[in-house]
């Protein structure tokens, strides 16, 4: 199966890249993160405590939730804005660490996976759990200074707070016992701090033309 999985912290571009390396390959576009964004939505309207892991996860088995390549529907809803606020990512990552709900989304990963035939998938737990076969594995990193850099030209925000709810998500993702954000062993590690977007795409499309051409 064609899979390039790219994973890494919060702000280090793999949206951005992901997209553009889908566009070079071919292959379809799935954003995984947007997936617990839309599950943390429905915690929030529902008033549901996102600490509580049974919850949560009953809500992640029962809603509807579809990403496109530009459009993330909740229940039937185009939420695409409203899975970015900041009140979203104040609980994204409580939510993403229960196990309840890391099983009914990879669940549907991977069944995304395979009606696409492959597919460039970004997260943070792809090439390690959710597709440890994909023939080529992407951690994409950059200094935390970048990342809130980044994160600020694009939405705006104090760049103080901007860099502390990125490093109060990193820790939370990195620190979980399930499916924990760490490089897998056979990954590539591509620090994109001091480079283009352009460098980085070019860096990963030649990874995965050696891979797939053998
Ligand atoms: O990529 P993002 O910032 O939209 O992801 C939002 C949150 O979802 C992130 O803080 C952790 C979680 N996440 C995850 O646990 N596993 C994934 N495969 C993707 C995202």
């Amino acid at each position: 199966m064609r899979v390039i999985a790219i994973d890494g912290p919060a702000g280090a571009g793999k949206s951005t890249v992901a997209r553009q390396v889908s566009t070079a390959t071919g292959l379809r576009y799935l954003d995984t993160g947007a997936m617990y964004r839309c599950v943390a939505l429905a915690v929030q309207q529902s008033s549901t405590d996102a600490h509580d892991a049974e919850a949560v996860g009953k809500i992640a088995r029962e809603v509807s939730v579809v990403i496109g390549r530009d459009v993330s529907m909740l229940n039937g809803i185009d939420v695409s804005t409203e899975i970015r606020s900041s009140e979203i990512n104040g609980i994204v990552s409580i939510i993403a660490a229960h196990t309840p709900v890391r099983d009914a989304m990879r669940e549907q990963q991977r069944s995304w996976i395979r009606d696409q035939q492959g597919g460039v998938v970004e997260g943070r737990d792809i090439g390690t759990v959710v597709f440890p076969e994909a023939i080529l594995k992407v951690f994409l990193t950059a200094s935390p200074e970048v990342r809130a850099e980044r994160r600020v030209g694009q939405s705006g925000g104090d760049i103080q707070a901007v860099a502390s709810s990125i490093a109060e998500r990193d820790h939370l993702d990195s620190t979980r016992l399930d499916s924990p954000l760490k490089p897998s062993n056979d990954s590539v590690v591509v620090d994109s701090s001091n480079k283009t977007i352009e460098e980085v795409v070019a860096e990963i499309v030649a990874h995965f033309e050696s891979v797939d051409h053998g």
